[in-house]
């Protein structure tokens, strides 16, 4: 039988409470189907992990994650460990490590979710990002000088590549391509003046090789007023890294919640793992008491079962999700319930079973 191998990374805060779920959902999705099977291996990495060892992951830490079909991540960060040295040596470690240089974020608002904007129908809030994830403002480059001296300087580079550039905004052509819907670029060439514009010149040269797929560009202060007042203008979207990281946080928000979105670290060419994870953060503010919603983690899931060949399993996932926010009866607290995290995976697995 077809078995799946996933490294599951719980990590910190509500991590383990909505990977539980996610893994709950994608062993009922296994046993109901009967023809493949999922292999988790646990690993504790995160910062608790950190505390007591001196590091995110052991040093092997990539060996034993590339064994894998795909890494199910929950979140990553805790109050009492710097967060740049938690997520720089655990959640970018793997997606610079396994160059998963594309994330998939949808922003979608789905039946029955949510949405704070005023004179917009559902169906206009309908897009698929594409977030460079290996470079950009997020290379990690840059120096710190004369610290903690008067002429204390810090300097943060932006590495944008020709290759970095071309690989994203073709694989983002591709999407729109297949959709058959319009590519809009994000960027901000007019402050930006080395990177922001190199980036606008390669979206117009590798245009030229879509005449098919209509193109918009727009600075990246006009789209997020935009993507409030007329989300519909937006389709697929190609950004760099930084812009991508703010503009889906600002997506989740009208696209029914955090609680609501996902994202896949996708490397395309499949030479390493591709990673599945909600795009919240480990939310210390609500950790411990289940009361995180599971269904951005289960539409990672859905995300997951699409890369490994489940495309129909992946669709019915996305529809049960649809009908447990359109009954509105098993709702964590952010969206107006009073459900447990668990009770919401229980709800999906109900409904996967036809119960
Ligand atoms: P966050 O996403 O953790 O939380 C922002 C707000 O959204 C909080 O009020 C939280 O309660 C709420 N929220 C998030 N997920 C929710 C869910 N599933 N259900 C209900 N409510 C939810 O962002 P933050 O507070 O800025 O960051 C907290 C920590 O997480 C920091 O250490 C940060 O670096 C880290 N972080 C990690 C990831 C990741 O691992 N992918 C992503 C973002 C932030
Ligand atoms: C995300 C997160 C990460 C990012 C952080 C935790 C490094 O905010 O996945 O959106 O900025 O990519
Ligand atoms: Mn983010």
């Amino acid at each position: 039988m077809l078995e799946h191998k996933i490294a599951v990374i719980a990590g910190d805060g509500i991590g383990p409470e909505v990977i539980a779920e996610g893994v709950k959902v994608l062993n009922a999705v296994a046993e109901i189907d009967g023809g493949f099977s999922f292999d988790f291996t646990h690993y504790p990495w995160g910062c608790e992990y950190y505390l007591e060892n001196g590091a995110m992951m052991p040093q092997d830490g990539m060996e034993q994650l590339a064994k894998a079909d795909a890494v199910f991540l929950g979140a990553v960060g805790a109050p009492g460990v710097p967060d740049h040295i938690s997520l720089w040596d655990l959640l970018l470690k793997i997606r610079k490590g396994f160059d998963q240089y594309v994330n998939l974020r949808p922003v979608k608002l789905l039946k029955g979710a949510p949405c704070p904007l005023a004179d917009v129908a559902p169906e206009e809030i309908n897009m698929t990002f594409v977030r460079e994830n290996s470079e950009g403002e997020y290379a990690g480059s840059g120096s710190w000088l004369y610290k903690g001296k008067p002429n204390e300087v810090v300097i943060q580079d932006g590495v944008f590549s020709r290759v970095g550039c071309e690989r994203i905004i073709r694989y983002a052509f591709e999407v729109a391509r297949e959709q058959k819907r319009s590519l809009t670029s994000i960027s901000k060439g007019n402050a930006l003046n080395y990177s922001m514009v190199f980036w606008d010149q390669i979206f117009a040269e590798v245009s030229e090789e879509y005449p098919d797929v209509p193109t918009h560009s727009y600075l990246v202060d006009a789209a997020s007023m935009f993507m409030v007042k007329d989300p519909k203008r937006f389709e697929v979207v190609v950004t760099s890294n930084l812009f991508g990281d703010i503009l889906t946080d600002l997506g989740a928000a009208i696209a029914g919640g955090m609680g609501l979105a996902a994202g896949a670290n996708l490397n395309p060419e499949k030479k390493f793992p591709s990673m599945f994870e909600p795009i919240h953060g480990s939310a210390p503010d609500i950790a411990g008491e289940q009361k995180a919603n599971p269904l951005a983690t289960v539409w990672s899931a859905s995300q997951m079962l699409e890369f490994l060949g489940h495309k129909d399993w992946a669709d019915r996932l996305i529809e049960i999700i649809e009908e447990i926010l359109t009954e509105k009866c098993v709702l964590t607290p952010d969206l107006g319930g009073t459900a447990k995290t668990s009770d919401v995976g229980d709800e999906v697995v109900r409904k996967l079973k036809g119960v």
